[in-house]
C-alpha cells in the first residue's frame, strides 16, 4: 500500500509518517518545507530505519501536483499540508485561502481523474466550532463563523470535500477535527518546531522553561471557568498520529465507495491553562516563570470534545496521559537544545 502524506515533515505529519512506516506502509512524503525542515526526514529514518520517498512540491502548483499523480499510484492520501498560524492568517488571509483551500482543490482535481475511489483523510480543526454553546462538543454542533481566516479556510475545505461527496464521485473520506495536539515522539527526535515566537501554549512553555523566552503570559484569568483561565482538550501527538492509522484501515476495509465521515479527535477532557502549567511544573520538576496578562483577542473560553462517535464507530480512544505529553514536550525541547 502506497500512501501520500502531504505536509509529512510537519508536526503531525512527521509523527504519522513514523507510524505508517512502522506499520509497513510505503509512503511518499510531499512537503514544500515552508514550515518544516528537511532534517526531519533523517530523523524519521533514525526512528524507523526506513527512508520514505520525498518530493519537495508546493501543492499550490497545479502542474507539479498533476505530475505527482502521474509519477505515483496512491492507495491513500493523508492531507496535512496547510498553513496554520491563526495570527498570520489575520494579516494575510489570501495566503491562507490560496494555500489551504487551493492545495486541496489541486489534489481533488487529480482525485477526480482516478479510476478507483481513493482513501482520503483530511486534517480539520476544532476551530470550525468557534465558541460552542455547550460542552462537550460533538460533531453535530453547528459550524460557526470562524474567528480567523485560518479557521474559515478549514471550514471551506470541509465544504469542498462535502461537495465532492455530494456530486456522487466515488471517494472515501474521513475528516478529522483535531483538538489541541501537544508533545513529541518518545525518542525526542521529532516534535513541534515553531518558527519564531510560538503562538501555541506548550511550545511557549517549553521555550520559557529552557530560557529562550523570559516569561509566559497567561492570556486572561477572568473567564467564567473554575480558575478563570481558558480550557482546552490537549491530546498527545502519538495518540493523534495513531488515529490516522485507524482511519486509514477503516477506509481501506470499507466496501462503501462513498464513505464519508467526520470525527472529533481529542481526549474528551478539558484542562485549564493554569492546570496545564502546574502539571508541566510537577512532572518535569521545573518552576516556570509566568504572569497573568490580558485576554487574547479571538480566544474561545472553553473547548473540549465529545469523543463518543469515534469511540463507538472506530473503537478508538486516547491512550497517553497529559503528564506523558508534557514530559515528552520537555524532552523534545531539551534535545533541541542539547548542543547549546
Ligand atoms: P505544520 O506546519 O507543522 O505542518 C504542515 C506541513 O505542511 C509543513 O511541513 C509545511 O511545510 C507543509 N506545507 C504547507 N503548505 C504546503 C504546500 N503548499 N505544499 C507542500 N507542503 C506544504 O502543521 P501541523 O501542526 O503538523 O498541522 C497539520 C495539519 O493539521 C494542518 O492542516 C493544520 O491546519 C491541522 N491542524 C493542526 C493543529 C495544531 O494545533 N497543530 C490543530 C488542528 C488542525
Ligand atoms: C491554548 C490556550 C490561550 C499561549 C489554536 C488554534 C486552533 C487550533 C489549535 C489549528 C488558550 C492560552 C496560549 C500563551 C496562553 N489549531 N495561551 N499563553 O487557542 O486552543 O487554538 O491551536 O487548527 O485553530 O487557534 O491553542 O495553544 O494557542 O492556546 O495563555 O502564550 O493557552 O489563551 O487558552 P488554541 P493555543
Amino acid at each position: 500500500m502506497q500512501i501520500l502524506v502531504t505536509g509529512g515533515l510537519g508536526y503531525i505529519g512527521s509523527h504519522t509518517s513514523v507510524l505508517l512506516l512502522e506499520k509497513g506502509y510505503d509512503i511518499v512524503v510531499v512537503d514544500d518545507l515552508s514550515n518544516s525542515n528537511i532534517e526531519v526526514l533523517d530523523n524519521i529514518f533514525e526512528i524507523t530505519s526506513k527512508k520514505p520517498a520525498f518530493e519537495k512540491i508546493d501543492l499550490k502548483d497545479k502542474k507539479a501536483v498533476s505530475k505527482l499523480f502521474q509519477d505515483y499510484t496512491f492507495d491513500g492520501i493523508i492531507h496535512f499540508a496547510a498553513h496554520k498560524s491563526v495570527n498570520e492568517s489575520v494579516n494575510y488571509p489570501e495566503k491562507y485561502f490560496s494555500n489551504n483551500v487551493g492545495s486541496l482543490e489541486n489534489i481533488i482535481d487529480e482525485i477526480k481523474l482516478l479510476e478507483n475511489p481513493i482513501n482520503f483523510i483530511f486534517s480539520s480543526s476544532c476551530t470550525v466550532y468557534g465558541q460552542a454553546d455547550s460542552m462537550p462538543i460533538d460533531e453535530s454542533f453547528p459550524l460557526k463563523e470562524a474567528e480567523s481566516p485560518y479557521g474559515q479556510s478549514k471550514r471551506q475545505c470541509e465544504e469542498v470535500l462535502k461537495s465532492l461527496h455530494d456530486s456522487g464521485h466515488s471517494f472515501k473520506n474521513i475528516t478529522l477535527r483535531y483538538f489541541n495536539p501537544i508533545g513529541a515522539h518518545p525518542s525526542a527526535l521529532i516534535g513541534e518546531l515553531p518558527l519564531g515566537i510560538p503562538e501555541n501554549l506548550v511550545p511557549y512553555i517549553t521555550q520559557t522553561a529552557i530560557g529562550k523566552r523570559e516569561c509566559l503570559t497567561v492570556f486572561g484569568d477572568d473567564y467564567e471557568t473554575a480558575d478563570g483561565t481558558c480550557v482546552r482538550d490537549y491530546i498527545h501527538i502519538m495518540d493523534l498520529a495513531e488515529v490516522h492509522i485507524t482511519c486509514l484501515e477503516k477506509l481501506i476495509s470499507s466496501n462503501d465507495d462513498s464513505f464519508f465521515k467526520v470525527y472529533n479527535v481529542g481526549t474528551g477532557k478539558g484542562t485549564s491553562v493554569l492546570e496545564l502549567i502546574h502539571i508541566f511544573e510537577n512532572v518535569n520538576d521545573i518552576k516556570l516563570n509566568y504572569k497573568i496578562g490580558e485576554r487574547r483577542k479571538g480566544d474561545v473560553v472553553t473547548a473540549y470534545a465529545d469523543t463518543s462517535k469515534i469511540k463507538e464507530e472506530l473503537n478508538w480512544s486516547t491512550k497517553n496521559s497529559l503528564k506523558n505529553a508534557l514530559k515528552s514536550a520537555w524532552n523534545w525541547e531539551l534535545n533541541l537544545n542539547k548542543d547549546e
